[in-house]
């Protein structure tokens, strides 16, 4: 048990426990998508889909506190990391070298994982937190998509996220051990894949609900 603990509080078993929560992520909005595609067929089979995954009741529940307790993971570890970076490089060099592979993914993990975070707690606020028994849950998401404001934020997230995942994706594979270079240009080219899969079929439902 000694061993597990001084893993976790060591720096490379802190960037594991990033890369298995944020790849238990690619799950989660692999089947986040699928569900929200439903929005295309509209309100009925979208209100169905809806009340299906809430009949499960307490699995529900318990799904819903371990990606609560992964984002906690994800969020503090990250922003600790952040800042052992920061701390072990204080003098900032005179002229930014961008070492060799930076990719706009990498660059701006930090800042597009805290846009992801702020959409993250809008998002629950807007869609989750609210009382679906007036309104059905795609009257809400309709409701919101109306607003031109909300749309472009919306889509503003969907960039964040895609650019967060485009790095974070072969970067999970490579801290867990998966980086052969025989194996890595594949994993980076379905990583780039997921991403814009992810950026586009997110993104777009948006401005579609607007324009119908
Ligand atoms: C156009 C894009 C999206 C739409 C229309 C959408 C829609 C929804 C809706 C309607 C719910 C509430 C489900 C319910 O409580 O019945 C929900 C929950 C949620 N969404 Fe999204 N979502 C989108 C993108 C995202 C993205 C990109 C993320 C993550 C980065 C995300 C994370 C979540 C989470 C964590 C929940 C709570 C899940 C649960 O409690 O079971 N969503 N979303």
């Amino acid at each position: 048990m000694a061993w597990v603990l001084r893993f976790f509080s060591s720096s490379i078993g802190q960037k594991v426990l990033m890369a298995l929560t944020g790849l238990c992520f690619i799950l989660f909005l692999s089947a986040h998508l699928a569900g929200n595609l439903l929005l295309y067929r509209g309100g009925e089979t979208f209100n169905a889909y809806a009340t299906r995954l809430h009949s499960l009741g307490p699995l529900l529940n318990v799904f819903e506190i371990g990606l609560l307790v992964m984002a906690l993971v994800h969020v503090l570890f990250g922003t600790w990391l952040f800042y052992e970076n920061y701390r072990a490089r204080p003098v900032k060099y005179a002229v930014k070298k961008s070492g060799g592979g930076q990719t706009l993914g990498s660059a701006t993990m930090p800042y597009t994982g805290l846009l992801v975070l702020a959409f993250v707690v809008y998002h629950l606020i807007r869609f989750h937190f609210v009382d679906k028994t007036i309104v059905s849950i795609y009257e809400i998401v309709n409701k919101a998509f109306q607003n031109p404001i909300e749309v472009t934020l919306y889509v503003i997230a969907m960039v964040a996220v895609a650019v967060h995942v485009s790095h974070g994706f072969w970067s999970a594979f490579q801290t867990i051990g998966v980086n052969h270079s025989k194996y890595m240009p594949f994993i980076k080219g379905v990583g780039l894949i997921f991403s814009v899969v992810i950026g586009l079929g997110f993104g777009f439902i948006p401005i579609y609900m607007i324009w119908v």
